[in-house]
Formats: C-alpha cells, sequence, structure tokens
C-alpha cells in the first residue's frame, strides 16, 4: 500500500488449517479493505473474483464512487458542481494536478493544451491508410497508438517532463484526431484547429465546419459539449482504466497505454452502450412498443438487456445521468427537437422500467449513456462517434490514473493469477498414435 491509507486492524483468514492475519485499511471515504497480497505467501491460496466485484486494484486519489448513494466525486468535489459551475479544460487540470487551478494557473495550462492542438502534417495521411467506412473508434485506436511514432521525446516514462509533455499532448490532440476521424469517415476534408476558441468549440468546428462556408459554434452546443466531456471526464476503477494501469505496469508507453484503454472502452457494455442505447430508442420506435422490450429485457432466455440502464456500481441514480438528463432537454429545446419521438420513447421507458419490480429489485437505473446518445443525436453527431466523443473526454482520467501510478514507489507489474481447470498433464501422442 502506498502513502494515505490507515491501518484499521486485521483479518483473519483461514483456510485449510492454516491461518493468515491480513491488514486492513480504511481509506478516506468508502469501505474498508482487506489487503491479500500476502495471502498467498502465508496460506499458498489465491483469490478468486473473475469479474473484480470485490476486488480493489490500487490505491488512488483520484475519484470516489458511493454507488448506493449515487455520489461521484472528482478530488472530492461533487459532478454536479463541477458540471454546473466549472469548465472541461480546468476539471482536467484538477483531475491531474489534486487541486483547482489559480486563475494564473489555469491561463498557462489552458494556452499549453491550446498550443498543442495541431497534429504532425505527416500524421494527416495516416488517416489515409483507413477504409472509408471505418469505424472512428478503429480509427482511433490505431491513430492514437501511432503517437508514439510521431512524438518519440515524450515516451520516456521515467522523465516527469516527458509524461508531462506526453499528457498535455494527448489532452490537446484528442479533439483534433477525433474531428478528422469523423471527417475521413463522412468524406469531407479536415479541419485545422483554431486557436481562439475554447476546447468543446473548437472540437465542434473541427467536427462540423467546411471549408467552403464559416461556421458559428452555438453557445448551447458548446455549453453542452463541454458537460458531456466533463461527465466524463473519470470514473475511477472501470474497465477501460483498469486497462490502461494494466498497460501501464509493463512500462509501456503512455500514447500506447491509452490506445489500449480506447479499445476496452469501445466495447457495447462500456463506451459503447451509448451507441447502443440510441439504436435500441431508434428500434423501438414507438411508446406502444415499449411493454414488449421491457418484457424481453426481463425474460432470461433472451439475451436483450435495455442499454443505458444498469451499472456494475451505481445501485442508485447515476448522477451523471441527472446533469445529462438536463442538458439533453436544453440541446433539444435549441434545435427544435422537444417532442423528438426518441426522447419521448426514452422519457417513457425511464418512466416504465423505474416502477417495475425487475428493475427495482435489481436496482437498474438509467446511466449516463441512456441520455447522452440522444443528446450527441441531436447535436448533429452520427451514432459511430459517440463512443470516440467519450474516449476524447476520457481520456485525462486515464492519464490521470496512469500518471498516479508510475508515480507509486511501490508500483509492479499487474499479474493476476487464475484457478486452472484444463487437462491434468499429459504425455504428448505422435500425431499416427491419436
Ligand atoms: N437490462 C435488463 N437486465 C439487466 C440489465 C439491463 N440493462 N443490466 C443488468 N441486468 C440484470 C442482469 O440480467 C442480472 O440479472 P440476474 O441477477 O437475474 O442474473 C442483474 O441485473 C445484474 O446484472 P449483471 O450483468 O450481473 O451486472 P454487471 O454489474 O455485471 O453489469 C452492466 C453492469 C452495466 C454491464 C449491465 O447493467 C448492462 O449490461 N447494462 C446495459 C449496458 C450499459 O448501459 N452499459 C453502460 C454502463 S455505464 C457507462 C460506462 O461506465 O461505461
Amino acid at each position: 500500500m502506498q502513502n494515505k491509507v490507515k491501518p484499521n486492524g486485521t483479518a483473519t483468514l483461514t483456510v485449510k488449517g492454516t491461518t493468515a492475519e491480513l491488514p486492513v485499511y480504511s481509506g478516506t471515504l468508502g469501505p474498508d479493505v482487506i489487503d491479500i497480497a500476502t495471502l498467498n505467501k502465508q496460506t499458498d491460496h489465491f483469490t478468486l473474483d473473475p469479474g473484480f466485484t470485490s476486488t480493489g486494484s490500487c490505491e488512488s486519489q483520484i475519484t470516489f464512487i458511493d454507488g448506493d448513494k449515487g455520489i461521484l466525486l472528482h478530488r472530492g468535489y461533487p459532478i454536479d458542481q463541477l458540471a454546473e459551475k466549472s469548465n472541461y479544460l480546468e476539471v482536467c487540470y484538477l483531475l491531474l494536478n489534486g487541486e483547482l487551478p489559480t486563475a494564473s494557473e489555469l491561463e498557462d495550462y489552458t494556452t499549453s493544451i491550446t498550443m498543442h492542438t495541431m497534429l504532425h502534417a505527416q500524421f494527416d495521411r495516416f488517416f489515409e491508410g483507413f477504409r472509408r467506412d471505418a469505424h472512428p473508434m478503429a480509427i482511433m485506436v490505431g491513430a492514437v497508438g501511432a503517437l508514439s511514432a510521431f512524438y518519440h521525446d515524450s515516451t520516456d516514462i521515467t522523465d516527469p517532463y516527458q509524461r508531462l509533455v506526453a499528457a498535455h499532448r494527448m489532452i490537446a490532440k484528442m479533439p483534433t484526431i477525433a474531428g478528422r476521424a469523423h471527417k475521413y469517415s463522412i468524406g469531407q476534408p479536415f479541419i485545422s484547429p483554431r486557436n481562439e476558441l475554447d476546447y468543446a468549440s473548437n472540437f465542434l468546428r473541427m467536427c462540423f465546419a467546411v471549408p467552403a462556408e464559416d461556421y458559428q459554434v452555438q453557445e448551447v452546443m458548446a455549453r453542452a459539449m463541454d458537460k458531456i466531456f466533463i461527465l466524463h471526464a473519470d470514473h475511477e476503477q472501470n474497465a477501460s482504466t483498469s486497462t490502461v494501469r494494466l498497460a501501464g505496469s509493463s512500462g509501456a508507453n503512455p500514447f500506447a497505454c491509452i490506445a489500449a484503454g480506447i479499445a476496452c472502452l469501445w466495447g457495447p457494455s462500456h463506451g459503447g452502450a451509448n451507441e447502443a442505447a440510441l439504436n435500441m430508442l431508434q428500434e423501438i420506435g414507438t411508446v406502444d412498443r415499449i411493454p414488449e422490450y421491457v418484457a424481453r429485457a426481463k425474460d432470461k432466455s433472451d439475451p436483450f438487456r435495455l442499454m443505458g440502464f444498469g451499472h456494475r456500481v451505481y445501485k442508485n441514480y447515476d448522477p451523471r445521468a441527472k446533469v445529462m438528463q438536463k442538458t439533453c432537454h436544453e440541446v433539444l429545446e435549441a434545435v427544435g427537437h422537444n417532442n423528438d419521438p426518441l426522447l419521448q420513447v426514452a422519457m417513457e421507458l425511464e418512466k416504465i422500467a423505474l416502477e417495475d419490480p425487475y428493475f427495482i429489485d435489481k436496482k437498474l437505473y438509467p446511466n449516463i449513456d441512456f441520455y447522452s446518445g440522444i443528446t450527441l443525436k441531436a447535436m448533429g453527431f452520427p451514432t459511430e462517434m459517440f463512443t470516440v466523443l467519450f474516449a476524447l473526454a476520457r481520456t485525462v482520467g486515464w492519464i490521470a490514473q496512469w500518471q498516479e501510478m508510475i508515480e507509486d514507489p511501490t508500483q509492479r507489474i499487474g499479474r493476476p493469477r487464475q484457478i486452472y481447470t484444463g487437462a491434468p498433464m499429459r504425455d504428448y501422442k505422435p500425431v499416427g498414435a491419436r
């Protein structure tokens, strides 16, 4: 254990007559943890927890979630306060540095990010290697991994300055890469970043401007985009963040680690859920078909799940979903889609599911993805871009967690064990004797 945990007694575990004394630690918030690091040494047993439902993988000071109460804090600050009062770059600074910046720190940080938004000119040609119909997440995995081939001077993870430059580069360049992934897939020319625009506006312009016409970013859209970025910025030790930490634990360079995180995020149980939730709402189509889909979600013999419902950690309303619901209404009002049938299906589905004993008993509440898909669609993004936006926003969380791990003096390569249930040892037989 690193440095901020306090010893809080011991747990005793007896297995086949051997007793192990295991330290118990208290963090600032949340349940105590039993440190099982010496269990194998003491008892010659491993623990087994395939989906990590009872396993903490690290000590962290970045994000806290209380899933039962629906609380999400970044460096102690509640997510709703950050979404209402802060902005994405300030939240990035907070996640990376532990404290909110002073005015001059924020100015310096914003300038540094703004000055790193351009990509190496040769990098643009890299996109052309992909088929036009490539999923933009496929492009993101490849392009972000390829950053390590372009920016060698920020891949030495033992050098704090190089780590800082890599962090700034990724946060700055991710919108440019994501904008290009979108433009490439629709066959439009790439739009370069503009330094006078804020982070969210710049990204929207890179996605929606065309060289033939000037493009004005609507304030309500820029605000919504910024909020979506804040709401996705970090989420503790989820699958993609754990992937980044595990990749980083081997000493891999930061660009490669973030590419690994993007690959993990792509799955429909994780970041791909907003795309899947919107597809599901479209498939349901009208309010009268909701009961049929709710019945399917409850049917154990049907693999169908209500996308955008349920969460491994939140057994209460996802606090991000509350903010997202409000933003969703603001955007739909701005684009004149307030009577959008998709939203009507979403609202009714939410109501029905929240009153249904199946969902109540299993504590399945709408998660952030339930509303983010509708919002992003109304903003003009194609569904394939939804997870890309999640990856863009989560990049800072991944980097903050990666950096925390690298700076932990007790850090070792992550190497879980297993229970082996394959064939026992047996002798090889030549092919003619099988
Ligand atoms: N619809 C219907 N039943 C569900 C759903 C759902 N969306 N989610 C969970 N259940 C049921 C599940 O069948 C199981 O029932 P039983 O106990 O009878 O077997 C029970 O609830 C517990 O589910 P689980 O799969 O053991 O829970 P988990 O913690 O492993 O999975 C989850 C969490 C998010 C993968 C899952 O709730 C799910 O697949 N939801 C839909 C996909 C989704 O919206 N994902 C976005 C997550 S939020 C964004 C992010 O963090 O990436």
